[in-house]
Order: structure tokens, then C-alpha cells, then sequence
């Protein structure tokens, strides 16, 4: 199903589905939160998992193909040459986050973060990784965009406990994606103060038309401390399957090589890789007819947002279908999704669990028809005005 029609999505079927997007509320509630896609799989995956099924190929994963499969996308998609034995399966990105930081600092070192960010990245520094989270927040620009502060991040790299800088690339939740000339300053400063950079990319291939992604690794030295954790699961929406990617330079693929836990390669899904082998390989005519899909409701939410919520700030994200809106001129409360699940009945992020700069905004999952986008801005402009 490569270009699926996109306004035959109706909730009651996708109500049907069992993962936690359609799991954790009534169906009263129009879920917008957790980064899954609404969309129908993509027919290759599709067919490469029920083959899978047809022959009963449901043991553990061998890897087979990924590694070349995704150096051959990469090369593709971002003209970004990996060689194939630096790229390492791992269960999900997360996974990759937490153990790159093991491998390349040590407890009690510090690892930035560019804050608002996706909240698992504080728990994963502080509580599993046992590191201190150093926090330099995005610039934000006149018109509602962020970008990476390059003058703070140069102090706060000269900080001596700073080991690590985690870079959300493309940027969740503010679907910012930092220029090459942005990222090769950051790998100037990793260099001058010998900090390592753990670059989280599982957004990539999401960039929207006309806006360029740099792989991280493409701008970094061969022996950069430095490694990049990637995923077919955002883009094709494949998370439950349990398959991610890190990829190393020379100097990183051979420490994760070395200390990486067989374990945590070996928890990598088998129908994780079956289906990331298949959309790297085959899933680009339906990741072009998604790109068109969402690049089309990112205009649509500027529209429903100046009709239904006319005091909000949103600006289009560069990349993904994640729209972080700030709701603050409401005076909802630091808050807002806690009125809006009960009042407009749409689930949408809490805003202060991204950390600073979250107060007073939200984060609203856009991967959905232009029906269902246009009920739910429609429902929580009614329960704002209603609310005043
Ligand atoms: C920036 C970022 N990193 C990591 C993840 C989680 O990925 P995984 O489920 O592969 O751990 C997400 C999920 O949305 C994400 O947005």
C-alpha cells in the first residue's frame, strides 16, 4: 500500500488497534500523544513480516541484511558513506542512548541535553545511566522556532564534569533540524574539550521536503568520539518490533564492539529487523507519500491553530509530525494537556515533562488524517473558549 488514502482513516478502526496510543484512554478520547503513526504499513513490510509468519520465522534475530541495508539508505537518503560493520543492531534507540553514554562517560559525568527534549532522556541520564543531566536550552526565535545555542553550548562544553553532549537531531519535540554549519561547530567543540557526542537521529529520515538533514557522523573526524543512534521505527512506524541501530567511527564502532553486551545485540527484534531490512530496502514510495502527508498537516495545524486557538505559538517542524504548541497566553496552567484530556478530550504531552522551557505547552502527535487533525483542534479551541 504505497499511497494509501489517507482520509479513509476513521478512529473506530484505529480504536481497534492494541498498542498504547489506542490502549491508554477511553474511546471518548482522540489520542495525540505517544509517536505513533495512524497510518496503514507499508505493503513491502507488510508482506515481509507475513512471509515471516507463513514460515514460522519467529526465533531470534540474526541481523541478516540490516547492517548493509542501512549504510545503503544512508548513502541513498543523506549521500552519507557508512561502512556496514560500524553499524550494530540494538533492541530501540533508547537502548542505544543508555548504553552509548556507558560506553563513552563515566557515573557521575555530566551529559547535556538541549531542553524541551524528549523526557525519557532525563531518566535515561540520571536513573539508568547513574549521570548528571547538564541542561542547555534551545534559543527560541521570534517566530516560535528553536535552534541548538551555540554560545552556550561552547561554555557549558568547557565545563570539566561535561563528558557527553546527547544531541536530539532532528529535535524532539520542536522538529528542530540544526544546520550543517551548526553541527560542525559542535564537532570543533567536541574536539577542543574532548566531549564525547551521542547523536539521536531516529527522526531523520522524517526531514520534510526542501529541509536538509546532516547525519551527525558525516560532519565528525574518523576517530571522533562520537556515535549515532538511528531506527527505521519512527518512519515507518515499526517501534513495537524492537529494532534499532548504533552507528560508530572508527574509534566508537570498535568500544561498542568490544564492551557492548552480546545481550543487548541479542535482544534486538527478529521481526524488528525482517521489517527495518524491508523498509530501508523497499519503503521509500511510501515514506515519500507520508513525507507529502505530513508536510501538508504541519501547514494545516498553522491554519486550525490561527482559526480554533488564535493566542497559541506553533511553528512548523522541519522535520516529523510532532507539533510542540505553546498554549501559555491561555493561562491553562503550566500544564494545559490535563484540561484538555478532560474538557476537549484529546490526548495530547504534558509540556513541563520535557523539561524547561515546557510550561504552558503541549506536544500533539500530527501523523493522522486531516479529519481527525481538524476534530481535534476544533474540540480544544472549544474547551479553551469555553474554559475563559
Ligand atoms: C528523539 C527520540 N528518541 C528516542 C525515541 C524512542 O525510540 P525507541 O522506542 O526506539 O527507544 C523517540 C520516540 O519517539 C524519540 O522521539
Amino acid at each position: 500500500m504505497t499511497a494509501f488514502d489517507v482520509d479513509a482513516l476513521r478512529l473506530s478502526d484505529l480504536q481497534e488497534r492494541q498498542s498504547i496510543k489506542y490502549r491508554a484512554y477511553g474511546p471518548d478520547v482522540i489520542p495525540a500523544w505517544v509517536a505513533e503513526m495512524d497510518f496503514p504499513l507499508a505493503e513491502p513490510i507488510a508482506q515481509a513480516l507475513h512471509a515471516a509468519i507463513d514460515r514460522s520465522d519467529t526465533g531470534y534475530q540474526s541481523g541478516k541484511g540490516l547492517r548493509e541495508a542501512f549504510s545503503d539508505f544512508a548513502l541513498r537518503t543523506w549521500q552519507w558513506s557508512v561502512a556496514p560493520s560500524r553499524v550494530t543492531g540494538v533492541p530501540d534507540v533508547l537502548t542505544g542512548v543508555d548504553w552509548a553514554i556507558r560506553l563513552l562517560t563515566s557515573p557521575g559525568d555530566g551529559v547535556i541535553i538541549t531542553t524541551p527534549v524528549y523526557p525519557p532522556f532525563f531518566s535515561t541520564i540520571r536513573d539508568i545511566a547513574e549521570r548528571t543531566v547538564v541542561d542547555v536550552p534551545l534559543a527560541r526565535g521570534v517566530e516560535g522556532g528553536y535552534s541548538l545555542d551555540l554560545d552556550a553550548l561552547a561554555q557549558a562544553f568547557a565545563r570539566p564534569e561535561v563528558r557527553a553532549f546527547l544531541l536530539c537531531s532532528p529535535h524532539n519535540p520542536t522538529g528542530t533540524v540544526p544546520s550543517r554549519a551548526e553541527l560542525e561547530r559542535v564537532a570543533e567543540l567536541a574536539v577542543e574539550h574532548g566531549v564525547a557526542v551521542i547523536s539521536d537521529e531516529i527522526h531523520a529520515p522524517l526531514a520534510m521536503p526542501g529541509v536538509e538533514h546532516t547525519p551527525y557522523l558525516s560532519v565528525a573526524a574518523q576517530d571522533a568520539d562520537a556515535v549515532c543512534i538511528v531506527a527505521a521505527s519512527k518512519t515507518w512506524n515499526l517501534p513495537g518490533l524492537k529494532c534499532a541501530q548504533i552507528v560508530g567511527t572508527e574509534r566508537t564502532s570498535a568500544v561498542i564492539h568490544d564492551r557492548l553486551p552480546k545481550e543487548v545485540v541479542y535482544g534486538t527484534g527478529h521481526l524488528g529487523v525482517i521489517a527495518s531490512v524491508a523498509a530501508y530496502r523497499e519503503g521509500g514510495p511510501w515514506r515519500d507519500h507520508v513525507l507529502g502527508i505530513l508536510d501538508r498537516n504541519r501547514h494545516l495545524m498553522a491554519d486550525l491553530i490561527a482559526e480554533h486557538l488564535p493566542l497559541a505559538r506553533y511553528a512548523p517542524p522541519g522535520a516529523s509530525y510532532l507539533a510542540w504548541i505553546d498554549l501559555s497566553a491561555y493561562q491553562l496552567g503550566p500544564d494545559p494537556s490535563v484540561m484538555l484530556l478532560k474538557e476537549a478530550k484529546v490526548a495530547v504531552n504534558a509540556g513541563p515533562t520535557f523539561g524547561a522551557g515546557g510550561d504552558g505547552h503541549v506536544r500533539l502527535n500530527m501523523a493522522t488524517s486531516p479529519a481527525i487533525l481538524t476534530r481535534m483542534l476544533t474540540q480544544m479551541g472549544e474547551a479553551v473558549r469555553a474554559n475563559e
